[in-house]
């Protein structure tokens, strides 16, 4: 197998970062249920703590992608993100984030999502600034890299055909889709 070498890089395990937190009745919705929004807090917090300690810089976040909580979180669940560097462009970065719960009473492990932030460094005048490259020890530091190359060009992909979508708009074809969804149609 061929070596890749640019120099400079910095291994994903350097910046690998996990933080754990109890979760306080605080943290609750009235089902007793953990609110979206503190996860959401508790991932950009490692984010920013990953990314920052790869590229040494201060770093601010730019996107949020794949946040589909598949289980509930509940009261005094232990939480745990697990946080690596999986991609690193100019000056972003691609943070994998594993999200994990577990009930200590039962030792029940949940994972309610895996996510992925993107967040890009900046200099202290709030210039981008050019990140480290990555080294890839394994074939998971490959496989993670390369999909986050697949998944920006998908976003980028959705994103274009978005836009076409809503430059095509017309409001009679567009009717026809409402058929049969539980919508009601009351135009002025
Ligand atoms: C993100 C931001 C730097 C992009 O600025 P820009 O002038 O469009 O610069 P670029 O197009 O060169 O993008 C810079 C990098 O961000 C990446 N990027 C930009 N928009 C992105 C998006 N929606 N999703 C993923 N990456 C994105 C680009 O791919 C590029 O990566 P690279 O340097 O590795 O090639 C700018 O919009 C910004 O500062 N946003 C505010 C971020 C912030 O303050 N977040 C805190 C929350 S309030």
């Amino acid at each position: 197998m061929k070596d890749i070498n640019i120099g400079g890089a910095k291994s994903v395990d350097y910046s690998r970062t996990t933080i754990t937190e109890l979760m306080i009745p605080s943290y609750a919705n009235f089902g007793g249920k953990i609110h979206g929004g503190i996860l959401l807090s508790l991932m950009d917090k490692v984010a920013y703590a990953c990314a920052s300690k790869h590229s040494g810089a201060y770093c601010v976040t730019v996107s949020v992608d794949n946040v589909d909580f598949l289980q509930p979180v509940e009261v005094g669940d232990l939480v745990s993100m697990l946080a690596s560097v999986n991609y690193v462009g100019n000056s972003s970065m691609v943070i994998g984030i594993k999200v994990i719960a577990e009930n200590v009473k039962t030792g029940i492990v949940k994972h309610t999502n895996t996510s992925y932030v993107t967040m890009v460094a900046k200099d202290e005048d709030g210039n981008l600034e050019t990140v480290p490259p990555l080294l890839l020890k394994s074939s998971t530091d490959v496989r993670r890299f390369t999909e986050s190359i697949k998944r920006r060009k998908l976003k980028k992909d959705l994103s274009q055909a978005m836009d076409e979508e809503k430059n095509r708009f017309n409001l009679d074809a567009e009717i026809k889709l409402l058929n049969n969804q539980r919508c009601e149609l009351k135009l002025d």
